[in-house]
């Protein structure tokens, strides 16, 4: 994922509401899928660097990209594939 905490630029004010709605989609999901008796292991194809700026339109806001968010979800996966070019 890049640097530690290394910050990239994108998206908009849709980039907000997509990150709030991949966060419940996943916290559905493993919450869904607790109980069963298999692994849930995340892979993210475009996973960037977990931590983005974001130009909205009320100005420049830092935020969680869908890595971070995929890794506090809560109940939580069990395996992490972060794939980045
Ligand atoms: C919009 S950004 C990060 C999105 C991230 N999933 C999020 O929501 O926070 C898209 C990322 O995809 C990466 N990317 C673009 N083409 C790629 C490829 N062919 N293989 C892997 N990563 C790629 C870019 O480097 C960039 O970090």
């Amino acid at each position: 994922m890049g640097g530690a905490m290394e910050q990239q630029r994108f998206g908009g004010d849709w980039t907000l509401i997509k990150l709030g709605i991949l966060g419940e989609y996943l916290r559905a999901f493993t919450t869904a899928l607790k109980n069963q008796p298999f692994r849930l292991v995340y892979i993210d194809a475009f996973a960037g660097t977990g931590r983005c700026k974001v130009n909205t339109s009320s100005g420049e806001r830092e935020v969680d990209g869908s890595a971070r968010i995929a890794l506090r979800v809560n109940p939580p996966f069990d395996q992490f594939v972060f794939i980045e070019e």
